[in-house]
């Protein structure tokens, strides 16, 4: 078992090293052609760009909870009443409100289970969604920019400040692995 550990880590810091050495490393964690069909063709660009609605007008929780969470029909419905209630998308949304049914959206972004993510010390730490999430507000379907590997959450943590226990500011990668896997 403790050998298995160890192998691990080797592995870790192959691939850690393998990060820093490389200098133009984001790129290789794009990943843009991935963007499901959803069951309401329902677009950020129209949303967020074009009407210039605030991401957290939607994602109430992203600053207070761990998840960030997709909004309730009923946020939809504030609009949609009267809001393009003729189009075909508009009728589907209608009907899983007056079924009180949850839109069956299909997750985008979903990081292993064992890895501990929470968003609100992201957004607290003044962090823009779109240095993990990508010009959502231009985007007709949410694609996923980033595969949630280590190295990509490693490469951020070692450039950035983060809080520690104490509440003191530091710089620089001081991360443990318990602080991530669970
Ligand atoms: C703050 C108001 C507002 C909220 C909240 C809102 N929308 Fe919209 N929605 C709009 C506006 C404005 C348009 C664009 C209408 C236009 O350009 O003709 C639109 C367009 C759409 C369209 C395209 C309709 C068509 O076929 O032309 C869909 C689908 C849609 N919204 C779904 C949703 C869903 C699902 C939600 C909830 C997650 C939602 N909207 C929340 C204002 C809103
Ligand atoms: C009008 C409501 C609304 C606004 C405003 C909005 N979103 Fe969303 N968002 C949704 C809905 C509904 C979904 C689920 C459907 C989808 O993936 O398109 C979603 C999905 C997402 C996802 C993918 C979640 C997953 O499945 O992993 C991300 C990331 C996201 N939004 C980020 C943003 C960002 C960043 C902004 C601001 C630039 C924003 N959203 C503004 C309603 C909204
Ligand atoms: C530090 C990177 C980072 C930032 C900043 C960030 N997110 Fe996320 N987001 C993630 C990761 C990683 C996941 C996958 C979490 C999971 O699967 O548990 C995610 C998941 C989501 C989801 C899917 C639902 C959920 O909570 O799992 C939505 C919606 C979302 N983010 C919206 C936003 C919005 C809106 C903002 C800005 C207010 C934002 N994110 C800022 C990394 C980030
Ligand atoms: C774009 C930069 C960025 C990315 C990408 C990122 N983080 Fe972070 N993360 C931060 C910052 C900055 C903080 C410090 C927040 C603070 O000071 O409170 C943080 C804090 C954390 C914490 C809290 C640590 C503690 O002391 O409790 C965890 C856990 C965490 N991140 C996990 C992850 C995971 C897992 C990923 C990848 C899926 C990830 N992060 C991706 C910037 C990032
Ligand atoms: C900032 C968050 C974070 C920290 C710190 C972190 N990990 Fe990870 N680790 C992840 C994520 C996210 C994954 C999931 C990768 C995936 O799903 O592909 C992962 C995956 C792994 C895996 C599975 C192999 C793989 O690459 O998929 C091993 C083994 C591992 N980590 C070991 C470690 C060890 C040992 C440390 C301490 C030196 C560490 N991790 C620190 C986020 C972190």
């Amino acid at each position: 078992m403790q050998r298995i550990f160890l192998g691990a880590i080797v592995v870790v810091i192959a691939i850690t090293a393998g990060v820093t050495g490389a200098k133009n490393i984001s790129s290789k964690y794009i990943f843009s052609e991935i963007a499901p069909t959803q069951p309401i063709n329902f677009s950020h660009k129209i949303h967020a760009g074009d009407n210039k609605i605030a991401c957290q007008f939607c994602h109430i929780y992203a600053r207070r909870s761990k998840v960030s969470g997709v909004p309730p029909v009923q946020r939809c419905m504030g609009c949609h009443k009267v809001e393009r209630v003729d189009s075909p998308e508009i009728k589907k949304l209608t009907s899983y409100w007056i079924n009180k049914k949850p839109i069956p959206w299909i997750k985008v972004y979903d990081v292993a289970d064992y890895i501990y993510f929470p968003h609100n010390r992201h957004i607290k730490a003044g962090l823009r969604c779109q240095e993990c999430h990508g010009p959502v507000e231009t985007m007709a379907k949410v694609r996923k920019e980033n595969e949630l590997v280590m190295g990509w959450c490693l490469e951020c943590h070692r450039n950035r400040e983060f809080t520690g226990p104490d509440g003191i500011k530091r710089s620089g990668p001081k991360w443990d692995c318990w602080d991530c896997h669970i």
